[in-house]
Order: structure tokens, then sequence, then C-alpha cells
């Protein structure tokens, strides 16, 4: 087996026969695992360009999801090397080259987020339900300031489109037969703007000269109010937090969770 990618919840391998294996970490159960494998299968039968699943299997005590193993650049390469692989395109925005090619990744992208927050799914993993757990677990934020962002989750109402819950250029790969779509480990149903502002905010940290395009664009295609993305975003700045991310991108987010929730 080789090694492809290391992340914060699994090690991703591709095994002799041609199959990649998303192994969880230790702690990580066989129901756990077994839940995300039945929702990747999920979607793969809405017929949404995605890895097949194979099934589960256990390698040295950890669990691991064997799929499809999707060859092709991701978009999020294919935007940096637009931009001769400058880091993050945290530059001046007139120095980003072609801006027309970054439009056509961009564009890409959009459409098939659109795409998939059209389908509505059932006996799904509920967008609601995984705010809460997340926004509980944050370790950054007051007891007052949980309280309230649990409150204004409360108030809204939850539709039962399927959310990506972590769509970003890097997990849409462009293969021979089209663009794929990886990494569901976040999916659930709920509401596209929410996921539009989960996208937006990673867009924000890590290509800030194109966040403002990313939504945007998606506002005018799928004919959707910017206000109403931007609503949600105290509430998934605390969710992000729960998760392991950079000391710079957390510290960023918790300034900006406090101009919109008081201490
Ligand atoms: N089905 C797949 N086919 C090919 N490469 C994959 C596949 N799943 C994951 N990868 C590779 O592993 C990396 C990490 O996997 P991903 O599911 O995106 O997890 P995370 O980003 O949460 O660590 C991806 O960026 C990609 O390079
Ligand atoms: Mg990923």
């Amino acid at each position: 087996m080789k090694l492809i990618a290391s992340g914060a919840t699994a090690d991703v391998f591709l095994n002799n026969e041609n199959r990649i294996i998303k192994l969880f970490k230790n702690q990580y159960s066989e129901k756990i695992v077994q839940k995300e494998a039945n929702s990747q299968k999920i979607i793969y039968e809405t017929g949404l360009p995605v890895p097949k699943i194979f099934g589960i299997k256990k390698i040295d005590g950890r669990y691991g999801i064997i799929m499809e193993n999707i060859k092709g650049m991701s978009i999020g390469e294919k935007i940096l090397k637009t931009n001769n692989y400058t880091d993050k395109l945290n530059i001046e925005e007139d120095v980003i080259k072609n801006w027309d090619t970054i439009m056509h990744y961009l564009s890409l992208t959009i459409d098939i987020q659109i795409k998939i927050n059209a389908i509505k799914v059932q006996d799904y993993p509920l967008m609601k339900d995984r705010l809460v757990n997340r926004i509980n677990l944050v370790r950054y934020i007051t007891e007052k300031q949980k309280i309230i962002l649990l409150k204004k989750l409360e108030s809204i109402e939850f539709n039962n489109y399927l959310c990506h819950g972590d769509l970003h250029p890097f997990n849409i790969i462009e293969t021979d037969e089209g663009i794929k779509v990886i990494d569901w480990a976040d999916s659930t149903i709920g509401n596209r703007e929410a996921d539009v502002c989960r996208s937006y905010i990673i867009y924000e940290k890590n290509m800030p000269k194109i966040s403002d395009k990313y939504l945007e664009l998606y506002c005018k295609k799928a004919s959707i109010d910017k206000e109403n993305v931007l609503m949600y975003k105290p509430i998934i700045i605390a969710a992000r937090l729960a998760e392991n991310i950079p000391e710079k991108e957390k510290s960023e987010l918790i300034n900006d969770l406090q101009g919109y929730i008081k201490r």
C-alpha cells in the first residue's frame, strides 16, 4: 500500500488493486466508519460523480473504507498552477494571472455544488444535529456565546438538500470522464446556504483573493440571496473551530467570531 495523504481523521492509501483505502485513526469505531461508508453509498446511488464504495476493511486494528481510485488533478491544484503555484493565492489581485482560467474553474466547482445542493435525500445525517454537536465541542468560545449560537440554530428551519459540508477546489478532481467530488465525511442534509457559507469561509481563509468571486457567482447562478448565506457565518465559524485546523486560521476565526457575538 502506498500512502497518498494524511489528514486529521484518516490516512489515505492506494492499494495493489488500484483502490483507495481511507484508513481512519484508531479512535474511529467500526460503527462510525460503516456509517460513513453507507452515506457515501447513498450519494453514489444518486448518480452524482463520486467514488464508488466497495466496503470496509480492518487493517492493523483500524477501519478503512475501500473505494474507487479517482485519477486526475484537483481543481485546487489547477488553480494554483494557473497562478504559477503561488501558495494559497494570498497575493494582490492585480498579480493574479489568468482570471479567465480561474473563473472557469470556479464556475465548475459552483456548477457541481449547485447540482449537489439540488438533490433531496431521506435518512441521512442532519445538518442541524451535526452543527449542534460541533458547537458543543468547541473550546474557544464562552458558554454564553454557545447558548446564543445554539438558540440561533434552533430558530432556523432546515430543509433536506444534500450538502457536501467541505466543498472546496481541493475536493474536486478533474478526470478524463469529467469532474468527480471526494471527501464526503462532513456531508449532511440541510440548507444549501449553510453549505455555501462553509465553502465561502474556506475560500476566505485559504484563497482570499477569489472568495468574493465564489460567493457572488454561486448566488447569481443559483438565484439566492447573499445575505441568506452570510447569516450562517457565526454558526459555521464556530462549528469549524471544533476541527483540527492550523493555528493562524484558528485565531483569525476566533477573532471573526467576536465581531458577531460578544463574549
Ligand atoms: N477516491 C479517491 N481517489 C483518489 N484520491 C483520493 C480519493 N480519496 C482521497 N484521495 C486523496 O487523498 C486526499 C485526502 O482525502 P480526503 O478524502 O480529501 O480527506 P481529507 O481532506 O479530509 O484529509 C485527497 O486530497 C486526495 O488526494
Ligand atoms: Mg479533502
